[in-house]
């Protein structure tokens, strides 16, 4: 699986804690599947993240990761909390984009308006950017009115791994896992991402959701969506919607 959303550089945001734990996470992931990860820290309008500590940093874990004899290929980029003025920062290079490419990974506030979310869509496509709205599962706004118009308006959309696969869970769990499965039946993902943050909380969980996939949607789809797609990211091509 190529898995576009983690939290792998460490001691950056609320992922990983120092660089032990990254080379666990990516271990794990790797184990589980994983061949290429997107490191994604958070970059809120008040807390910059800093694009070159990214950088040096996600130099680092690579040398480590190698060291450690584990073949994946790693990429930066950022996890941007949506504000209105994002795409300057976007265009001045303080936030990363994916892979260096147009595609740009965000997030919102659980409870953000519906409004609001089709407001960045717009937003972000009008500066040239590729919005992959980030764990799509977790909005209010998007679980009430399906992701049909933000699709059409230019967004992609990103699904968690963890709630693919799961059994018999709490009420708010069972509400996400309905959610990415009604969303994969239905063609309406493009990417996957583990949002792994650290070993003990939120670690990567990506082989139920791989034989849940594999199993429940036809072949050429869950290609698409595990590997396909987001192998475009890199080369900055523009997937179909
Ligand atoms: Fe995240």
């Amino acid at each position: 699986m190529f898995d576009i959303h983690s939290h792998i550089i460490y001691h950056i945001d609320d992922g990983s804690r120092d660089i032990e734990e990254s080379v666990k996470l990516i271990r794990s992931a790797v184990e589980q599947g994983a061949t290429d990860i997107i490191a994604t820290p958070h970059y809120y309008v008040e807390y910059p993240t800093g694009s070159v500590r990214i950088r040096e940093k996600l130099s680092s874990i690579e040398e480590a990761v190698k060291d450690a004899g584990i073949a994946v290929r790693l990429y930066a980029g950022n996890e941007v909390l949506y504000f209105d003025s994002m795409t300057e920062r976007l265009k001045e290079g303080e936030i990363l984009t994916l892979a260096g490419s147009r595609y740009t990974l965000i997030e919102f506030y659980p409870l953000e308006s519906y409004r609001t979310i089709l407001k960045c869509v717009r937003n972000i496509r009008t500066a040239g950017y590729l919005p992959v709205i980030a764990h799509a599962e977790r909005f209010k706004g998007l679980r009430e009115n399906g992701l049909g118009e933000v699709i059409n308006l230019g967004a992609y959309i990103q699904l968690s791994t963890e709630p693919i696969g799961k059994k018999g869970l709490g009420a708010f769990f069972d509400e996400e896992t309905k959610f990415v499965r009604d969303a994969l039946r239905n063609g309406q993902a493009h990417f996957l991402g583990t949002d792994m943050h650290r070993m003990d909380t939120r670690p990567p969980v990506l082989d139920s959701a791989t034989s849940w996939i594999k199993k429940n949607l036809d072949e050429d789809y869950a290609d698409a969506i595990l590997y396909k797609n987001a192998r475009l990211i890199p080369k900055d091509m523009e997937i179909d919607l």
